[in-house]
């Protein structure tokens, strides 16, 4: 999202104004994706400790040809590949690399929040892809969905990747599905990235890095509070908190003050002391089990063509097909 983009900036104040007036403070994770929040997010999917990104190209890089035969069924059909949430498109190039030295009829709207990143992308792709057609929209999930409500003469393949609708609970994420399959039409695709359940350890330690990369990513929301809306955040006096429930399968990540801390937004009328055990709440990252994986997409007459998973089996991508 831009940060002099003014309807967005507003969305985001009356956000702000809304999750710091409640008794448990609430920022939303979406707002992190300012241009200094998408690169540390980039440095995240770099951690060693951050395994889903690995797993997701590993995963990508041994399907690519089996999945352009999918989607252009068999070589003779023309599609077009939908990417929400594209981000730096790192994934994906693995799967456009494949699909363009193969001589294949596709174009490539990749979509994202970020106006910051999406031009990084398109201006990576132009260099390494120099004929492919690429149609990019700067826009949110709900507007990306609107964007699909027209018909079109060609197949779709909607991708969905990196476990981004860890994001959404359970019940969030399965009406999410439904909304994409009430706008995809009889042989469309839809591929949905998931993180998996797993050694609760391994989890944790993907949210808890070292370096506190992960710390500063969060920690972001504050800084963005302070410069677009003229906060007051003292941010070195703020940590981060992560925590995996195995219970649940939600890692839930909290901001909280080091010391007393009297936050003042005047613009947004808020002032507020948060006191030491006090926290900010900014983001799930759910996580599930085969069992949830199975009734994701049921009954949204979506077909679950293939589970594609990496060899350790920590991550799956689903692929389903309109019937
Ligand atoms: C981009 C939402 C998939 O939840 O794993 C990474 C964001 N947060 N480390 C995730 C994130 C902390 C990431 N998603």
């Amino acid at each position: 999202m831009s940060s002099n983009d003014s309807t967005s900036t507003s969305a985001f104040a009356k956000h702000v104004a809304k999750g710091l007036s409640t008794p448990l403070a609430h920022l939303s994770s979406q707002y992190i994706y300012d241009e200094r929040g998408s690169k540390l997010f980039q440095e995240i999917m770099e951690l060693e400790s951050y395994y889903l990104t690995n797993c997701e190209y590993e995963i990508l890089e041994a399907s690519a040809s089996k999945l352009r035969h999918q989607f252009s069924n068999g070589g003779k059909e023309r599609f077009e590949l939908i990417e929400l949430g594209a981000g730096d498109g790192l994934k994906t190039k693995l799967l456009l690399k494949d699909f363009t030295e193969n001589a294949t009829d596709f174009s490539y709207r990749p979509v994202d929040i970020s106006d910051d990143i999406l031009n990084e992308l398109e201006q990576g792709l132009s260099q390494q892809f120099p004929n492919l057609e690429v149609d990019p929209l700067h826009a949110s999930y709900m507007e990306a969905l609107d964007s699909l409500q027209d018909s079109s003469e060609v197949r779709r393949v909607i991708l969905f990747l990196g476990s981004n609708i860890g994001n959404f609970s359970f019940d969030a994420a399965n009406e999410f599905v439904g909304k994409i399959a009430d706008r995809m039409q009889t042989g469309d695709y839809f591929i949905l990235g998931i993180d998996l359940r797993k050694n609760p350890r391994t989890i944790l330690a993907a949210y808890d890095d070292d370096l506190g990369i992960t710390a500063k990513f969060n920690l972001n929301l504050l800084t963005r509070i302070n410069r677009e809306l003229n906060g007051n955040f003292d941010v070195e006096s703020w940590a981060f908190y992560p925590l995996y429930n195995p219970e649940t399968g939600e890692v839930r990540s909290y901001l909280y003050p080091k010391t007393d801390q009297h936050v003042s937004i005047p613009q947004l009328g808020i002032e507020r002391t948060f006191t030491i055990g006090e926290v900010i709440h900014t983001e799930v990252s759910r996580k599930y089990s085969k069992t949830e994986l199975a009734i994701l997409g049921r009954s949204h007459g979506l077909e679950r063509v293939d589970i594609l998973q990496d060899k350790r089996g920590y991550f799956a991508d689903v692929i389903y097909r309109k019937k």
